[in-house]
């Protein structure tokens, strides 16, 4: 597929693995298989999770700590955590196992790989907070937010869902205020241009709290699918005002 090609040579990340704490590596080797998602083909939820469920991904989670609060305060809902930092996700599966989680699944890799899997309109909300700002210039084309990404994740959510997103970066909040009024199929609930209030449940992560130490703005944002009636539904529309018109 063509977002493919492209993305083999522009990735939004690098791998830069760091350290792994003993404890991160014994939940990777002896919890990771538990949670981790098929590594192909398309994803049933329902029989992931063993129920039925509003689904949430989180994109790029990090230490896990957003993932994590959502899952426990709303256990009503499934959680998925795609992440390529192993570090990162070994530091999430020790959270879930501490507080029990039981409806969170993760998976180990690019994000580009998972989209596929998921079924369209099966998500209800999707969750990119902090994503790597990639300042320089000429690096700004591995920023995660772009037209294809944002065309991919419409196509998996769910006509009511929300796609929220929260940066620090004072060059990512440009793009995406110049990037979102021009997305067709997308629109700020905030208004052009304009910001969301924090989510409440949201609590602060590694990137968000070195942000905040350099005295950096934090900027939410909430998106919603923007709908576009297909021509059964436009005639049929026309036709019902027609009727009331004429009733009237
Ligand atoms: C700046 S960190 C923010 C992490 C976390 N959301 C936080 O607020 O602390 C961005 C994260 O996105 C992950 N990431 C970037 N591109 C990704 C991709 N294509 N697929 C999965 N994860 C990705 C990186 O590995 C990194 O952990």
């Amino acid at each position: 597929m063509l977002h493919e090609a492209h993305h083999r040579q522009v990735r939004s990340f690098v791998r830069r693995e760091g350290r792994t704490t003993a404890a991160q590596l014994r939940a990777l080797d002896s919890c990771l298989p538990r949670f981790e998602i098929a590594a192909a083909g398309p994803l049933n939820f329902d029989l992931v999770f063993g129920r039925r469920a509003p689904l949430y991904l989180e994109i790029g989670s990090g230490n896990g700590e957003c993932t994590k609060a959502f899952a426990e305060r709303y256990p009503e809902n499934n959680y998925l955590a795609i992440e390529v930092h192993r570090p990162g996700l070994g530091h999430l599966l020790n959270l879930a196992i501490d507080a029990k989680l039981t409806n969170l699944r993760v998976a180990l890799r690019d994000v580009y790989t998972v989209l596929p899997q998921l079924a369209p309109e099966s998500v209800t909300g999707i969750y990119v907070f902090f994503p790597d700002p990639w300042p320089k210039t000429r690096h700004q084309k591995r920023r995660l937010l772009q037209n294809q990404f944002f065309a991919e994740l419409r196509t998996i959510l769910h006509r009511h869902g929300r796609l929220y997103l929260a940066t620090d970066s004072a060059s990512y909040a440009a793009h995406l205020d110049e990037l979102i009024p021009n997305l067709n199929d997308w629109e700020n609930l905030s208004g052009t241009g304009l910001h969301a209030p924090r989510l409440k449940a949201r609590p602060p992560t590694k990137f968000e709290t070195r942000g905040l130490a350099a005295q950096h703005l934090i900027r939410d944002y909430v998106l919603a699918r923007r709908a576009h009636p297909t021509a059964a539904e436009a005639s049929n529309l026309f036709t019902s005002a027609n009727l009331n018109a004429a009733r009237s």
